[in-house]
């Protein structure tokens, strides 16, 4: 089979695309053909360019998120059947630290990836656990379900586990149309709340309400919290998914809490160290939940909505996998609005 395989860390030259032999589903995996699979900032083009805090076993082949048809089982996997069409989580609870041995394994502290320290999907095929494989409603490609399972599961956690969104409620979303942002704002509004759409550009506050949102601000032209509390009748939102922790936008987003509101995170790209104002968070009562990982009855909320057309991935294009260093070279760019999806069957 063919697959874009890593031998070194560099620029997006470093990925080849070569033969090598097809994998063999151990037992409790399955075989994938892989028809889709995304490419991620983070863990995708930092990994290539050897930046990733995990250590990368070479030769590699990238691709968290693939998704195909199986055309292999393992012994003793049930539920799954040749011709399925699944999409795959990355995350691989330990099942053996503490977390996991109480059942809490999206809490595992020692969590490993596929893409990350196994081989993924840049390749025309790739053997995953099949607890990792989730079956794809008939109506979602598998192109959106690659995007729908490696983003949507964490705003669903984001917004109903951790913040228990009601209808109604105020919800502010910031970085709006980033991968996550863009899933937190179309879970909101599916879940009934009004939603504000913070972005740092006014092309992508528009971009945001065009998927959704009620109201959006620019938080770096305008003031943040005065605009929030014009459009709340001086209450604040009752939720903020923040994700950036940027130490100049954290001020304006947390004194934009309600009463009794909550702020959720799972990133901290805009630096990850902020002053924190402690009597207002406990004078109004306020709350900052952290989450991280994949739980899996989020990933089932996700598909259940992607199914029904509830949620829908925003795709900017389709390129053929041996295509995944130009892929890469967009992505960097940073030009694209959605995500780029490599398809190995494309030729
Ligand atoms: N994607 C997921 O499913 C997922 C899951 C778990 C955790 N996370 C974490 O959540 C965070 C966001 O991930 P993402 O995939 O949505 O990233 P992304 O697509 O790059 O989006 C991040 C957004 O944050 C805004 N931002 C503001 N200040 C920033 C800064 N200093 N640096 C970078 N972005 C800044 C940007 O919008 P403006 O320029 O408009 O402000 C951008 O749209 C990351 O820390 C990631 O590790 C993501
Ligand atoms: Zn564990």
């Amino acid at each position: 089979m063919k697959a874009i395989v890593l031998n070194e860390f560099g620029g997006p030259e470093v990925l080849r695309y070569q033969d090598v032999s097809v994998p063999r589903p151990a037992g409790g995996e399955v075989l994938l053909k892989v028809h889709s699979v995304s490419v991620n900032r983070t863990l995708d083009l930092v990994v290539r360019a050897g930046k990733y805090p995990v250590k990368i076993k070479m030769p590699h082949v990238l691709g968290v998120d693939p998704a195909g048809e199986i055309v292999g089982i393992g012994e003793g996997v049930d539920g799954f059947k040749n011709g399925d069409r699944v999409a795959v989580v990355s995350f691989m609870a330990c099942r053996q630290c503490k977390q996991c041995l109480k059942g809490e394994e999206a809490c595992c502290v020692a969590s490993q990836h596929i893409g990350l320290h196994r081989w993924g999907g840049y390749a025309d095929y790739v053997a995953v656990p099949a607890a990792n494989a989730f079956k794809l409603p008939d109506a979602v490609s598998y192109a959106h379900g690659s995007v729908i399972v490696r983003h949507f599961p964490m705003a669903f956690n984001q917004l109903t586990s951790k913040a228990n969104v009601k209808p109604g409620e105020w919800v502010l979303v910031m970085g709006a149309t980033g991968a996550l942002g863009n899933c937190c704002v179309q879970v909101a509004k599916m879940l009934g709340a009004r939603v504000i759409a913070g972005a740092g550009a006014d092309e992508r506050v528009e971009l945001a309400k065009s998927y959704g949102a009620d109201f959006g601000i620019n938080y770096r032209r305008q003031d943040l919290l005065t605009e929030v509390m014009n459009l709340t009748g001086n209450e604040g939102v009752d939720i903020i998914c923040e994700n950036i922790s940027d130490p100049t936008l954290w001020p304006g987003a947390f004194n934009s809490l309600a009463i009794n509101g909550t702020m959720v995170t799972a990133g901290a790209h805009g630096g990850g160290t902020v002053t924190l104002d402690m009597k207002r968070l406990y004078m109004r009562r306020l709350r900052i939940v952290g989450t991280a990982g994949t739980n899996v009855p989020d990933v089932y909320e996700a598909l259940d909505a992607a199914g029904q057309g509830k949620i829908r991935a925003i795709i900017d294009r389709t390129m053929p996998l041996r295509d995944a260093a130009q892929a890469h070279r967009i992505v960097e760019r940073n030009q694209i609005v959605g995500k780029v999806i490599l398809d190995p069957t494309a030729r």
